[in-house]
């Protein structure tokens, strides 16, 4: 199977009441772990890529062969998509022309009107190219005296109107953050997610910051619509700890260990074993 578009997939378990994991991918290491796991449990996935992590790479289209050629060479035969994350109006239009099979279009920081016109326009575009579209609306932060306890909220009815111009799913906030959760966090905000789930008539939803919220948090979001969970950092610390502790461990001093071959390895084993982990918690194990 070639890479596909996201829409199927995540339509899919919006049906089913699973989630689909999306997982941002950093290097080639990465991108071989992550394929790894997913096909050990044979669950269907997004690839992400972040701008920074597409420039870091070598360009959208090194990451673009880089993702098919692995998907071949792996004898990969879970559905991949391959996708922008929190793409700019001219990034989004880079990855549809690179081959990838999804985008995000990140238009929140713009006010609300030119984030619906820009938003507008890169749906058209990437639906004419049989490319599915996630749109992000922006949301009121919970930062108080600098210290952040809540994440955003998204105005439902930005949501709808949002959900309405035909985007395949949507990010708005309820109060989940990027990175390490503060110990003093708010929790996901349900009120808020119920009001959002019922303004967007059936649009599924992603849910950013997926990266240690509590399982029965991600379960009762999935019941009402979050249909997509995005995850970064969670793969990021994983391989950290595994690599500083086979160098703590002084196996980088033994035979060729400095080999990145030899080096790499048990952070890139440490990624596989989360992502099959976070398949199973999020539902999407065993629905390829
Ligand atoms: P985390 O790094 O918190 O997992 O968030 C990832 C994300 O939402 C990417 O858009």
């Amino acid at each position: 199977m070639a890479l596909v578009s996201a829409k199927e997939m995540v339509d899919k378990a919006h049906e089913g009441h699973y989630a689909i994991p999306a997982f941002n991918i950093n290097d080639l290491e990465w991108t071989k772990s992550v394929l790894a796991g997913i096909q050990q449990a044979n669950s269907p996935a997004i690839l992400q890529v972040s701008e920074g992590a597409g420039k870091y790479m070598g360009g959208f289209k090194t990451v673009a062969d880089m993702v098919r050629d692995l998907y071949e060479h792996m004898g990969i035969t879970v559905p991949v998509a391959l996708h922008l994350d929190h793409g700019t109006y001219e990034g989004a239009k880079a990855c549809i022309e690179a081959g990838f099979t999804s985008i995000m279009f990140d238009g929140s920081h713009f006010d609300f009107d030119e984030n619906v016109t820009k938003s507008k326009e890169i749906i058209a575009l990437a639906h004419s190219k049989g490319i599915s579209v996630e749109c992000e609306v922006g949301g009121i932060g919970g930062t108080e005296d600098g210290v952040t306890s809540a994440g955003e909220l998204a105005d439902p009815k930005e949501c709808k109107a949002v959900a309405e111009l035909g985007v395949d799913f949507l990010a708005a906030g309820i109060g989940n953050i990027h990175g390490v959760y503060p110990a003093n966090w708010a929790g996901l905000n349900f009120d808020r997610l119920d009001e959002i789930n019922a303004a967007v008539n059936g649009k599924p939803l992603v849910l950013h910051g997926g990266s240690g919220i509590p399982f029965e948090q991600v379960h009762k979001a999935v019941t009402m619509g979050v249909s997509k969970v995005n995850i970064n950092t969670e793969l990021q610390l994983e391989f950290a700890k595994a690599t500083r502790a086979y160098i703590e461990a002084g196996k980088d001093q033994e035979g060729k260990g400095y080999d990145p071959r030899k080096l790499l390895k048990p952070g890139s084993d440490a990624i596989t074993a989360k992502v099959i982990e976070l398949c199973k918690a999020f539902g999407s194990a065993d629905k390829a």
